[in-house]
């Protein structure tokens, strides 16, 4: 690439940095685009130099801008399409926060996978995704887009995104470039208001909220995006520290980083760059090479080669990546890769797909309370549905730009098939119902939740109960005297204090995409059997956020003794309502002795362990063995508890599975205020269980070793 590099001018070597979207090379630049353009401040003989495209409709615009694209560029330098493909192109899968509840990577991966089929037929080259942010504020509307609150299961997760897109090798038809995002740390927007202040020491960043972007580089990602954030106090789209020490230097990354939208520009709003000048100077000084959706740097770069204050050397190493993608991507062979009218018609929400999507959707749902066996349901009962979502179609929540509702079943239609006496009203009105019907019937199914616009980019909430309609509404069906089955659909671990005690049994769905309605009633019936658990704590009020399983002890942890002097509240308890971890089944597990083969092990040993796990029922069903750690004693303070580990295991009725597991010295290590990762001697505690909160747990000790 470079001599293709060699070949270019100035001007065209900063078209490969510009990023726009695709109705700027086909409309008529004259008439319809010249707001957009005459705002963005760039020519028509410009737009024919950009590099990249983003989102794309399908195949056949695609291929339009492509065409046009290169019989106006002067190199025939073809264009990257890069989209938003976060949880399904039309097939849409369960939101990532759902798909972290399966605990099930290969799944995840399967999901990855489909999505990048399905996409690459319109086109589409990379995906801006896994979201890879650790979260911990429920307020913050886009938890529902990453994968909770746990740094392992974030890394796992996302890495498994990343295989899933990249597949084969990025130059193969079918498969997309990951872009993992949002670099670095943008969960911890404060308050949990969306493009809030971020304000976090280097270590603590280094300790929770780097390990998902690792984890997904580690698995290959070939592009990142920065953040809107500040990361100390200077923009993470302008952050050198980030971009250049941490990115290009510690990890090595030798890919693409492109901007968030508009990012380097709202430096300026940040108020660390005057100007968009200034800006662009920051940003290709910090390693930042692709701008999104501004020209800061197409209007400034030249004049600021011109006046020596940018080194024509960092353009040329930021275009020569750009270059560099786009020969791995195959495009200077095939320009059009992957779009195809025929392949759109023959793959996009095929049988097979809509298969997997129903397979994730199943292990995706959390089943949060079953009492007096309220479930699973029975096809002799005879049901009243209720609520805002008994017959809405639309479940497929935020980040799911290709697909549509109307490719979903709606849960009255696909609860017809499952009884025979079904009443559906709904509304969440309770002089709404027919009195009769409700009498009449044996068990409510009552549906509700937030519209998935309240959740995602820009939507974060102070409130996150269900409304006070939806609470009212909830609480009023007690009058019939039946049980209450309540199915939840959201974007965010809520506030469910209210309603926890009015119902008999909670399905917590979030939004779990094309197949929401089939997968629900599966689960309603038994035909498949609960298995997912919470990857991020429920809280029992807004109050307690940011609540999360794997907090520090401070000096006078609450030990409710009586002693006030603690770390405690007058008004709330201070666990979660539901934590981290936590799901039900229809199955009974009982899990017993933990065998740890070397409780007193030297550094760098594997440690061995076992536990066994009985299913005292007479349903089949998986399980997720999750594995702790608490390091008692640190150069910092160590969390309560840490997962290190977890399997997923089918346990038949009333069979018995021994699990075993092995500890390498990764689990026992931290980052040290040094910033050194590494682990020391002392003792640990192991904890075994099916939820952060139910365990059993052993001390061990590691010692120096011989050196
Ligand atoms: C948005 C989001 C980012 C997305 C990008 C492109 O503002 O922050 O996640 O990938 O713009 O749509």
């Amino acid at each position: 690439m470079k001599d293709l590099l060699e070949r270019l001018t100035l001007q065209e070597k900063i078209g490969q940095l510009i990023q726009i979207a695709p109705f700027f090379y086909i409309s008529d630049v004259d008439k319809n685009v010249f707001g957009p353009l005459l705002e963005l401040g760039i020519s028509e003989e410009e737009i024919f130099m950009t590099g990249s495209v983003l989102g794309i409709k399908d195949a056949t615009e695609m291929i339009e801008v492509q065409k046009k694209y290169l019989e106006k560029s002067r190199h025939k330098i073809p264009l990257i399409f890069m989209a938003d493909i976060i949880h399904g192109y039309q097939t849409i899968f369960p939101v990532p926060l759902a798909m972290a509840a399966s605990f099930n990577e290969e799944l995840v991966r399967k999901a990855a996978r489909v999505s990048s089929i399905e996409a690459q037929t319109a086109g589409i080259h990379v995906t801006f995704s896994p979201m890879a942010d650790l979260t911990r504020d429920p307020r913050w509307g886009r938890v529902v887009e990453g994968f909770g609150e746990d740094p392992y299961l974030n890394g796992v997760l996302a890495a498994s995104m990343v295989k899933g897109y990249q597949h084969t090798g990025i130059d193969k038809k079918g498969n997309l470039a990951s872009c993992v995002k949002h670099f670095a740390g943008y969960g911890l927007s404060e308050a949990g208001r969306d493009y809030n202040t971020v304000d976090i020491s280097r270590l603590n960043l280094h300790q929770y909220y780097l390990s998902g972007y690792k984890k997904a580089l580690d698995a290959g990602a070939r592009l990142v995006m920065t953040s809107f954030n500040l990361i100390e106090g200077i923009p993470a789209t302008t952050n050198k520290y980030l971009l250049r020490d941490l990115l290009r230097e510690e990890y090595q990354f030798d890919g693409v980083v492109i901007s968030d939208y508009d990012s380097l520009k709202e430096t300026i709003e940040h108020g660390t760059s005057k100007d968009e000048k200034d800006a662009a100077l920051k940003g290709i000084k910090a390693g930042l090479d692709i701008e999104m959706a501004t020209a800061a740097y197409l209007r400034n770069l030249p004049t600021l080669v011109k006046e020596n204050k940018v080194d024509v050397k960092l353009i040329d190493e930021a275009v020569l990546r750009v270059l560099e993608l786009k020969k791995d991507l195959g495009l200077f062979d095939d320009p059009f890769k992957g779009a195809s009218v025929l392949d759109e018609k023959r793959l996009v929400l095929s049988e097979q797909h809509q298969a997997v999507a129903l397979e994730v959707a199943l292990e995706s749902a959390v089943l949060l309370k079953n009492d007096h066996e309220a479930l699973p349901l029975n096809k002799a009962l005879k049901i009243a549905l209720v609520g805002n979502y008994a017959s809405n179609k639309d479940t497929i929540g935020p980040w799911s730009w290709h697909g549509s509702p109307k490719d979903n079943a709606s849960l009255d239609e696909v609860f017809s098939r499952y009884t025979a006496h079904l009443y559906v009203n709904d509304t969440c009105d309770i002089k709404a119902l027919d009195e009769r019907e409700m009498l009449n019937s044996d068990v409510i199914v009552v549906a509700v939740g937030e519209h998935r616009r309240e959740s995602g980019e820009a939507h974060s909430k102070t409130n996150i109960r269900l409304s006070f309609e939806q609470e009212s509404f909830i609480k009023a069906l007690k009058r019939f005297n039946k049980k209450i089955i309540l199915v939840l659909f959201n974007g965010r671990p809520l506030d469910l204090t209210p309603v926890v005690n009015e119902v008999d049994a909670m399905l917590e769905t979030f939004f779990l995409g094309t197949k929401s309605s089939e997968a629900i009633l599966m689960l309603l019936y038994n035909e498949a059997n609960p298995s997912g658990k919470l990857p991020m704590s429920f809280p029992r009020s807004v109050g307690q956020i940011p609540v999360y399983y794997n907090h520090l002890n401070t000096g006078r942890p609450f030990k409710n003794d009586g002693n006030e002097y603690t770390s405690f509240y007058l008004d709330e308890k201070n666990d979660p309502l539901y934590s981290f971890g936590y799901g039900l089944s229809y199955s009974k597990f009982e899990l017993s002795n933990l065998i740890i083969k070397n409780t007193i092990f030297n550094k760098g040993e594997t440690i061995q362990l076992s536990i066994d796990v009985k299913n005292n029922s007479d349903i089949d069903g998986y399980e997720v063995i999750q594995v702790y750690i608490r390091d008692l004693v640190a150069e910092v303070s160590r969390p309560v508890k840490e997962l290190k580990a977890f399997k997923k295991v089918m346990v038949k009725k009333h069979e018995m599975l021994r699990v075993y597991f092995e500890l390498d010295d990764e689990a026992f290590k931290y980052v040290h205020p040094n910033l050194c990762y590494d682990s020391d001697e002392g003792d640990f505690i192991i904890f075994v269980g099916n939820s952060s909160t139910s365990v059993i747990d052993q001390k061990i000790t590691m010692k120096e070793g011989s050196k």
